[in-house]
């Protein structure tokens, strides 16, 4: 077979775990050829690529980011887009894809397999939103450095007697704001599904006071909204390819807002793409593998228009349509158990 291979959206740690597996399974199990192409459905809109051999996937299995390059593309907002791509798979013999994408490029690979072209889906983010599978890899490397950058700033926030909020990504999902804010013992953490009161976030961290703890950790996911008309917001209206907002500036809300209510010294920490960076983790090595060989295999089965995804402990299939359905949140519950735990 001529597989092509490429990785849409946000880059995240894993992604070249993936390609490692996929050129390793298909070159020497099948004799396969792969092609990459660059910058996610550009290149295969642009017939920009390489043929990805032994050589090229050589030491980059520890390596964060995508050797083949990632952009937010979206063919279905260029000009003759589905045509272009469907010319590229002809002109260059590509008898499939395998996308390894999140919920945008992996949305049109759903949409490009109802015109007839062939795809598996590989799970990527660190947001961890996607459908379809209980984790998507990149995910367990971003909570890592987040709940690191918690442990710092704990040290720092007591040594000060400082509120001290971090940032942190994950856009309209608040898991990686759960998980490292409950791994890093945060006091307050504030996710998109649940919309906050500044006023009670304010009453948790003068409790702390007054039981003779001086200090104070909020975690907010980037997507974290006050409840209509409890505090002024920041506004970024542009939006990409996909229609996602720009995310970004809560952390340096909170910390006006909770200095002016509450009197407490307060500084924001802004993670940023630092979470996306650097070398992904051995659980996300091992699962970006796992899910490239799967691939393979779907491929080799003939199983387009399904994602591999990681139920349990074991790598399945599902259909790219299940999986793309619906962004995968935080349930309120799972957020409720948690309560006891702040202020
Ligand atoms: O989806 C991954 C992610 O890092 C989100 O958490 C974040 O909102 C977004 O991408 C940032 O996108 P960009 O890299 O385009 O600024």
């Amino acid at each position: 077979m001529r597989i092509g291979v490429l990785t849409g959206g946000g880059d995240c740690p894993g992604l070249n775990a993936v390609i490692r597996a996929v050129v390793r399974k298909a070159i020497d199990e099948h004799g396969d050829q792969v092609i990459g192409f660059r910058d996610g459905w550009r290149g295969v809109l642009e017939g920009a690529f390489d043929e990805l051999t032994h050589e090229s996937i050589r030491g980059i299995l520890p390596r964060g980011g995508t050797i083949l390059g990632s952009s937010r593309t979206n063919p279905y907002k260029r000009e003759d887009g589905v045509e272009r791509l469907r010319a590229t798979l002809s002109d260059f013999n590509i008898d499939g894809l395998i996308a390894i994408g999140g919920e945008d490029t992996l949305g049109v690979a759903n949409r490009l397999g109802g015109e007839g072209i062939d795809v598996i889906g590989v799970p990527k983010t660190i947001d961890n939103d996607l459908g379809g599978t209980d984790v998507t890899f990149g995910f367990d490397t971003a909570l890592a450095i987040a709940t690191e950058a918690i442990d710092r700033l704990h040290t720092t926030a007591e040594s000060h007697n400082r509120i001290l909020v971090v940032e942190v990504m994950g856009r309209t999902a608040g898991w990686i704001a759960l998980h490292s804010g409950i791994a890093g013992g945060a006091d307050v953490i504030l996710i998109p599904e649940i919309p906050f009161d500044v006023d009670e976030v304010c009453r948790l961290i003068n409790r702390r006071h007054e039981r003779g703890r001086y200090f104070s950790i909020v975690v907010a996911a980037e997507g974290a909204t006050p409840r209509d008309g409890t505090m002024e917001l920041p506004g970024d209206t542009s939006v990409d390819e996909f229609g996602h907002p720009r995310l970004g500036g809560i952390g340096y809300a909170l910390e006006r807002e909770i200095e002016s209510r509450t009197g407490f010294e307060t500084r924001a920490t802004v993670l940023g793409h630092v979470q996306r960076g650097g070398s992904p983790t051995p659980f996300d090595r091992v699962l970006a593998t796992r899910l490239g060989l799967a691939a393979v295999d779907a491929a080799h089965d003939g199983a387009w228009g399904s994602m591999v995804a990681l139920h349990g402990t074991e790598i399945e299939r599902v259909a790219l349509a299940d999986a793309v359905a619906e962004v995968r949140h935080v349930p309120p519950e799972e957020y409720a158990r948690y309560g006891v735990l702040f202020g």
